[in-house]
């Protein structure tokens, strides 16, 4: 009989690639992939801990697993990522949820295979690997896909900076970067495949090449990458301002094939505020790079992450925020409750803010962000854009896709036409999504 593997992700766009890693080891396992859950032979969830919200959603779903659990005992559950990898939480895991089969952490996903192995031989699975400083798949892209036309590629993995309100450090390690000759490879693979965009990945792409005394560097990467002639986006994530130069700038402007769409994660427009933070530079000094940005790239747009209720956080620290969000001009952003990560230094620090403020607080930047988004859709009314579609919705019976920006765009067509560019006339924007018709070349 058929095995099957059902995945749940949670955070960001590296967990979501790193699924599709563990899909990979799986379906090499002679596993298939099933929409539902009661169906699955080996449930495996991929966990995030960047925020108690993300931690408390993956406890929820893997409490409730253990009906199911019972009713098969057949059934392997396995949890992994930056959850399991922090201090202590194996243990706590295996108090908590006993059912639970195996363990792994972020370091040896990709032994994820053998560990299943160990199983039929064992009660129970554990293993975390701690500060390993090699990079992970490195020479075997082992993925299984299922973003066609997209794809993401992993750069780096960790992080040097400790932000004091970070977990990250603690459960990615110390940044290392890939060889550019193994991501060059993996990413002419993919376009020789057909796929239309990379996605470049990593937790401070800016830095990368710093663990190997500069051989090689991001702009150097990126005008390597852009050598292929063919028509294809390229994107990367996540910058960090600190490190965000000219050389970077010019590499974006000099390369059509890179939108010219910049994530440049600002989290507040307080000094104080972000000196505590540990991040680096001040609110002058991100906006000085917001307008050479600018300089180079006229038509550049920038999206951000901005955070509220850090430590000691005041009504005016917090209306410095507002006014750099205003200020940049981001043409959306990602909005976070300051959430306290045991270890970190900021859970430490006197001052938190309660609840009530925050949750005010947050209410007042999203207002704001969301109509700085809206304002920038509609301007879109009567344009042309070019998208790459993506998709087909059911629902809606359109086509979709995103801009060079990241909008998503809709459409009508009698042809199927997922993994092609197409000129779309924008008719009516609602929220973020734009609804136009296909012009013809
Ligand atoms: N609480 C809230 N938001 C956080 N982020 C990182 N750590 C925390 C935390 N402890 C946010 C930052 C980062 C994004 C990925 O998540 O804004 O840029
Ligand atoms: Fe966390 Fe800062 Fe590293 Fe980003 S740069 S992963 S916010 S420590």
């Amino acid at each position: 009989m058929d095995k099957h593997y059902y995945i749940v992700t949670y955070g960001c766009q590296m967990n979501v690639h790193e699924s599709e890693k563990i899909a990979g080891i799986l379906r090499g396992l002679g596993y298939e992939e099933t929409k539902e859950e009661e169906k699955a032979d080996i449930i495996v969830f991929n966990t995030c801990c960047i925020r108690e919200n993300a931690e408390n959603h993956a406890y929820g779903n893997i409490g409730a697993l253990k009906k199911l659990k019972r009713a098969r005992p057949e059934l392997l559950i396995a949890v992994g990522g930056c959850m399991t990898q922090q201090e202590g939480a194996a243990d706590r895991l295996r108090k908590k949820f006993p059912f639970v089969d195996i363990v792994f952490g972020t370091h040896n996903l990709e032994d994820l295979g053998r560990l299943i192995g160990l199983k039929s031989k064992k009660k129970k699975v554990v293993e975390i690997v701690e500060g390993k400083n090699s990079v992970d798949g490195e020479d075997n892209d082992i993925s299984y896909r299922t973003s066609y036309p997209n794809a993401w590629v992993n750069i780096m993995y960790g992080c040097n900076n400790f932000c004091t309100y970070c977990i990250v450090p603690y459960v990615r390690g110390r940044e290392r970067s890939r060889r550019p000759e193994n991501i060059l490879a993996e990413v002419n693979a993919l376009l020789d495949s057909g796929y239309k965009e990379i996605t470049l990945l990593g937790q401070n792409v800016n830095s990368y090449g710093n663990d190997a005394g500069g051989a090689f560097t991001f702009p150097s990467l990126l005008r390597d990458i852009c050598k292929r002639k063919e028509k294809f986006r390229l994107r990367f994530m996540t910058s960090n301002p600190k490190d965000f130069g000219e050389d970077l700038i010019r590499a974006v402007a000099e390369n059509e094939q890179i939108c010219n769409l910049i994530h440049l994660p600002v989290q507040a427009g307080s000094d104080r505020i972000l000196r505590l933070m540990n991040r680096k530079y001040t609110a002058a000094e991100y906006l000085k790079k917001v307008e050479l940005l600018h300089k180079y790239i006229p038509d550049c747009q920038l999206t951000s992450d901005l955070m509220v209720g850090f430590p000691t956080e005041t009504e005016e620290d917090f209306s410095e925020t507002l006014r750099l969000v205003k200020e940049a001009g981001f043409s959306t952003a990602f909005t976070f409750v300051y959430s306290p990560r045991s270890g970190t230094k900021a859970a430490a620090m006197e001052g938190q803010i309660p609840d009530e403020v925050k949750k005010e607080r947050i209410m007042r930047l999203v207002e704001l962000v969301n109509a700085q988004t809206r304002e920038k859709s509609a301007a879109y009314a009567g344009k042309t854009v070019e998208i790459l579609c993506e998709d087909y919705d059911e629902k809606k019976g359109l086509y979709l896709g995103r801009d060079e920006y990241g909008r998503m765009g809709y459409f009508t067509s009698e042809a199927d036409r997922v993994g092609e560019f197409v000129k779309l006339k924008i008719d009516e924007t609602s929220g973020v999504s734009l609804f136009g018709t296909i012009v013809k070349p």
